[in-house]
């Protein structure tokens, strides 16, 4: 197994750490590919007293909770180096020690503050178009940083060790920023020293953990480590295959994590896709199966459907299999993780998208344009519900089967298998042994 990839394979939010976190221990390094502090991968675990601790993190590997784990954070992430300052101290101050165990890529661009004030002007004048227009952002700068690593104009984390290389390349891009703050958003302009004064410390802070993270995995995986990719957010948020322009700026799907970190995809020998059992959505854009009704907001108190890193209320709905059907083939997932489960018992029936309706015809196949998922009608399947809780079953034939039938369903409508259930948040809410979910 050289190197495994946990990708999401819907809006984002599918529970990609809980996995990550319990896949760990099987790997010798965790690396983050894409993306930045939008991300919130939340992992709990039960304490002395029986209660449960939590910690959400938005840009250090999901692995930092294993001790004989590496995580690195690949040049395909965009680094507020601010926020991963502040986790790797939060991180330490559980006693977990960090130094030596994450390893930060000199290529990966930096979040500057011009990002989240050009992304904050944007976002507002968007949403005063109409509510609609808005992408509803997490706020972070991802989208300006990508756009600036793209436009070549970036400022990577290797120029923070040259002062006057980085105030040099600082001012240039401040002169078209500030323009744009001023001139067309109306923003107050940023001063190049406050900056190069803040990010000359950040500097000193963050130097033990930076190098050439691809040349690190690269040797790595010669000597038959095992790495574990760990994308962020979730397939139909990609920028080429989600549903643009309601997407993130980079690529969580598969081949964003040969670009993301720079290892071969000769290497890559297991993608596993996490789906939650219902589908989720913060931010705006198409969500064909929305749940708009008491069902919807019952999804959402039971299931904590609350933005991790914006607190943001998630939009909820019925899962949908064409658009999973989708980002399977995009993705080549050879197994699936389902999450949540439990929160399904006590709906009955369930209901299940199996294709859309559009212009009159019925179709399986995904349209990723928003013009065009805008506008299709789900057709659902129905399926019989479950009353139980379930979240104390360890194993696939102690659950009720309406939920083995529900997984079955699953499986046979993507031709994937199901690995591993989900059904609860702790680490010890997993089932490993589904093999093919068929009703027993
Ligand atoms: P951005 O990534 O902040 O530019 O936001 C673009 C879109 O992606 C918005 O709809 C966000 O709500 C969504 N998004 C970004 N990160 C996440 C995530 O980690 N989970 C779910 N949605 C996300």
């Amino acid at each position: 197994m050289p190197v495994s990839i946990v990708i999401g394979s819907q809006w984002g939010d599918e529970g990609k750490g809980k996995i990550v976190d319990l896949l760990s221990p099987q790997v010798d390094i965790v690396a983050r590919y894409q993306g930045g502090a939008n991300a919130g991968h939340t992992i709990v675990w039960e304490n002395q007293e029986g209660g449960d601790d939590e910690f959400v993190l938005h840009l250090v590997p999901s692995g930092i909770f294993h001790e004989r784990v590496t995580c690195v954070i690949g040049n395909g992430v965009v680094l507020d180096p601010k926020a991963v300052l502040d986790e790797i101290e939060k991180i330490k101050s559980l006693g977990i020690d960090v130094e030596g165990r994450l390893k930060i890529s000199h290529n990966a661009h930096l979040i500057m503050p011009y990002h989240k004030a050009i992304e904050a002007a944007q976002e507002e004048e968007r949403a005063a178009a109409s509510d609609d227009d808005a992408i509803g952002t997490t706020g972070r700068g991802i989208g300006p940083a990508y756009t600036d690593k793209s436009a070549r104009t970036g400022i990577r984390v290797v120029d923070l060790l040259e002062e006057e290389v980085l105030r040099q390349k600082l001012r240039r891009s401040l002169e078209e920023k500030n323009a744009i703050l001023r001139d067309i958003y109306d923003v107050e302009a940023l001063d190049v020293d406050r900056i190069v004064d803040e990010y000359v410390e950040f500097d000193q802070r963050i130097d033990d953990y930076v190098t050439d993270t691809s040349k690190y995995l690269c040797n790595s995986l010669d000597q038959d480590a095992r790495v574990l990719a760990e994308g962020a957010q979730g397939s139909l948020l990609d920028l080429d295959f989600g549903s643009y322009p309601y997407v993130t700026s980079s690529h969580p799907t598969a081949g964003g994590c040969c670009t993301g970190l720079g290892v071969p995809p000769t290497e890559i020998d297991r993608v596993l896709g996490i789906a939650k059992a219902y589908c989720t959505r913060v931010g705006n854009g198409p969500f064909p199966t929305e749940l708009e009704t008491e069902a919807g907001e019952r999804l959402r108190q039971k299931g904590g459907e609350f933005g991790a890193t914006t607190g943001r209320p998630r939009r909820c709905g019925w899962l949908d299999l064409v658009a999973l059907r989708y980002t399977s083939m995009v993705n080549g997932f050879n197994e699936l993780a389902v999450t949540k489960l439990d929160i399904l018992s006590g709906m009955d029936p369930l209901k299940v998208c199996t294709q859309y309706r559009y212009d009159g015809t019925t179709t399986r196949r995904f349209p990723s344009e928003a013009q065009t998922l805008n506008r299709v009608e789900p057709i659902y399947k129905t399926l019989p519900g479950w009353e139980q809780d379930i979240s104390d079953v360890q194993h696939i034939q102690d659950l009720p089967s309406e939920a083995r039938d529900y997984l079955a369903f699953i499986e046979e409508y993507l031709d994937v298998d199901i690995g591993l259930v989900s059904n609860g948040p702790r680490r010890s809410q997993i089932i490993t042994d589904v093999q093919h979910a068929t009703a027993a």
